[in-house]
């Protein structure tokens, strides 16, 4: 596409021009031309090839350029978006060349638009190929972008704050239920033990809350390593088995009829589990009777676990939203079962960070089936890989949190003197 290419004015379709074009304007014409005059959102019409024929004046507004010099020219050269990393989007990864390209429409909150002045501002971006020709909508979203910052930041700074008197609680409430650091009787035992799970809910939240804010500022760091996922697959399985066993339900590998390929991916192999856990939790949390199959195939191209459960299901309705932060169903099946509607969020931002891609099929009071595709490599690219990955970096230096004899412990327990002391995690 060439820059600051202008075309002939008999040549555009501008819509107000062309509503003129055969004589008198439509009615109708003239109430589109009213409407896209007056609504807030920026709004251009681009040619088949890209030139800009329609400039409203809220795109005037956030873009900085006026009408009458975007008019014609090519988009590139006025619509100037860049990526988080401040990288000016001339082709690759342009959602607006893709959109124009692949004829598929696309909706993203993560582009800023240089404008005339200079300015950088984040959008929210609706692209939407038309008949002939394609159709942007925007919003200038940086005072959202801001206030959300500011809402990360307090949580993740709260989150991690709290974080730190929990992990201590579930230390002194491991020595408490350890027969050889502390004497307490049944009765005692029975609440020590409510305490614990619960503490270790609140540390796990507080830890989802932390991930999230970080996955929110694109901190997700991956160590992505050749993995075979069928292992990976059985491992999450069998490490999730006994919770399965817990509720009476079946988890099961199903490994299918025929003999499978190996199917080698690259990925993060923590991150990859933590999807593959929050996922296989849920199918197990979300069903009541009958159980949860784990199965992996693919094609040249992509792997793709799947994961169906014979559970509560979920309806059309709420399927396009189980993605989002903090999205619970709330109906009757689920009212009772607990959750902050954080886990799939991160399991998609981690998936889309392996450029991958996670979505879900449901019927209602039958059952769900949850996929995670993943892009394939082959064994060559594997090796170059495995030959490639730096050596991992010495772990971070931790806090210690964890209850020593010489802190105080609540007077009306009896604390055995061990050799030494090892809470619980
Ligand atoms: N396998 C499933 N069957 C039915 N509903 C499901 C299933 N998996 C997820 N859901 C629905 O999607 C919602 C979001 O799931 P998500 O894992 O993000 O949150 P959660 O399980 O409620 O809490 P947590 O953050 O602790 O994981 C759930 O509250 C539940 O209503
Ligand atoms: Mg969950």
């Amino acid at each position: 596409m060439k820059l600051f290419q202008r075309k002939q004015p008999d040549q555009t379709a501008a819509l107000a021009q062309s509503a003129s074009a055969a004589g008198q304007p439509s009615a109708e014409q003239i109430t589109a031309k009213a409407i896209i005059s007056s609504i807030d959102e920026g709004l251009i019409l681009l040619s088949a090839d890209g030139v800009i024929t329609v400039f409203n004046p809220a795109a005037a507004r956030i873009t900085g350029w006026n009408t009458e010099e975007a008019i014609n020219l090519n988009f590139l050269s006025i619509f100037r978006l860049v990526d988080s990393q401040d990288r000016e989007l001339k082709e690759a990864g342009n959602p607006v060349v893709d959109a124009i390209k692949n004829r598929q429409p696309d909706k993203t909150d993560t582009f800023s638009i240089v404008t005339k002045h200079g300015e950088k501002l984040n959008l929210d971006l609706s692209v939407m190929p038309m008949e002939q020709g394609t159709l942007l909508v925007f919003r200038d979203i940086t005072d959202r972008k801001k206030q959300d910052a500011e809402k990360t930041d307090f949580i993740s700074t709260a989150s991690h704050e709290m974080r730190t008197p929990v992990t201590a609680i579930d230390g002194y409430l491991g020595l408490l239920a350890n027969p050889t650091t502390a004497t307490i009787d049944e009765r005692a035992k029975g609440y020590v033990e409510k305490a614990q799970s619960n503490v270790k809910h609140l540390g796990q939240l507080f830890q989802d809350l932390l991930d999230t804010t970080k996955a929110d500022d694109n901190r997700i760091n991956a160590r992505p390593v050749p993995l075979n996922a069928t292992e990976v697959a059985k491992g999450a399985v069998n490490d999730l088995s006994a919770k399965a066993a817990q509720k009476n339900l079946q988890l099961t590998y199903d490994a299918g009829q025929t003999l499978q390929p190996i199917y080698l991916i690259l990925a993060d192999r923590d991150q990859l589990l933590e999807v593959l856990y929050n996922i296989i939790e849920n199918a197990i949390k979300y069903t009541a009777q009958g159980g949860v199959a784990v199965s992996v195939d693919g094609d040249d191209s992509k792997v793709r676990f799947k994961i169906q459960d014979t559970g509560v299901g979920i309806t059309p309705e709420d399927l396009p939203h189980l993605f989002q932060k903090f999205y619970r169903i709330d109906n009757s099946d689920t009212r009772e079962i607990g959750g902050t509607g954080l886990g799939l969020y991160l399991s998609k931002k981690l998936v889309d960070n392996m450029k991958g891609r996670i979505f879900v099929e449901s019927v209602p009071s039958k059952g769900s089936a949850f996929f995670v595709e993943l892009p394939r490599i082959s064994e060559a690219e594997a090796k170059l890989a495995t030959q490639t990955t730096p050596p991992l970096p010495p772990p971070p230096v931790q806090e210690s949190t964890a209850p020593t004899l010489d802190q105080p412990v609540a007077p009306t327990v009896q604390i055995n003197p061990p050799e030494s002391i090892a809470p619980q995690a």
